[in-house]
């Protein structure tokens, strides 16, 4: 089952400029999709979008094989979610653990489950310590952490993450995307949109899209989207490292089988 398909995409915001032009794809259900671009390319757009949260687009989509329009947002808002950047909009709670909880009573979960999902995703995100305390005073990371923790806790089918770890360093970063990973694993229905300025993050995912004001230039595979180097130099995004690396290695006279995706198999080839 494909989890999105759109097809000729277009949506503008007022008459003057379209957002997006005639975007074309679909993604299988439970693939990993990491969605690159520069700022202004119609990332958050797309996303907006396919969560139902701006329904005045041309062309179709369906979510789950669901068309997209007003007669559905109902059944398709309960499977979707998606957290942004910037959370400080997202905060209902008056608490950490009020907050979580708030997703939880939308979906219905019987009360006296409640206190344990909420330390189950609160101890997943590291924000365990933080439950009594008020949103509005963590840090920027630490309020990633928790509207993380929030959306798992109600167990979407298509989660997005919109630059949702952004404020966190490096380690931490990584803990979001491992918790993502073991998710994953432990549900291996759900799909996955990461919006990132991470070539890196995006070299392991399933599926790449390259977003360029509002065109979406590059659509495959990390392989057949990285490999078009070109393309990737004209909207100013770089290769992921392993393969600059190989490339590198290559130059050198050094062979290298074709068949390498990661940096994992490419340190395995070498310690060889
Ligand atoms: N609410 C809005 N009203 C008008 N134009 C908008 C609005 N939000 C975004 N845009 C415009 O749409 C384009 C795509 O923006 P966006 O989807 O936010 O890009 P990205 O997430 O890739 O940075 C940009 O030109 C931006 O200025
Ligand atoms: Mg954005």
């Amino acid at each position: 089952m494909k989890a999105i398909e759109a097809s000729s995409l277009t949506f503008s915001y007022d008459e003057e400029m379209e957002a997006l032009h005639g975007l074309s794809f679909s993604l299988d259900k439970g693939e990993y999709l990491a969605v690159i671009g520069h700022n202004g390319s119609g990332k958050s757009t797309l996303a907006k979008i396919l969560v139902g949260l701006l329904m005045d687009f041309d062309g179709e989509i369906k979510i789950f094989d669901l068309p997209l329009n007003k007669k559905n947002l109902g059944k398709i808002r309960s499977k979707v979610a998606i957290v942004f950047q910037n959370q400080d909009n997202q905060f209902v709670g008056s608490t950490v653990a009020d907050d979580i909880a708030f997703g939880l009573e939308n979906k219905n979960v019987p009360h006296d489950k409640m206190q344990s999902i909420i330390d189950e995703y609160a101890l997943k995100v590291g924000m365990d310590k933080y439950l009594d305390k008020a949103p509005e005073n963590l840090s920027g990371g630490q309020k990633q952490r928790v509207a993380i923790a929030g959306v798992l806790a109600m167990h979407p089918d298509l989660f997005f993450l919109d630059e949702a770890t952004s404020m966190l360093d490096p380690v931490g970063k990584r803990e979001i995307l491992e918790l993502v990973g073991k998710m994953r694993k432990e549900n291996p229905d759900l799909t996955v949109v990461s919006i990132t300025h991470d070539v890196e993050e995006a070299a392991l995912a399933d599926k790449v899209m390259v977003l360029d004001k509002g065109n979406m230039v590059l659509f495959g595979s990390p392989k057949e989207v990285f490999a078009n180097k070109e393309i990737l130099k004209s909207v100013n995004l770089e290769q992921p490292y392993f393969m600059r690396l190989i490339e590198a290695l290559k130059e050198n006279g050094i062979y290298v089988p074709d068949n390498i995706n990661n940096i994992s198999e490419l340190e395995d080839f070498l310690c060889r």
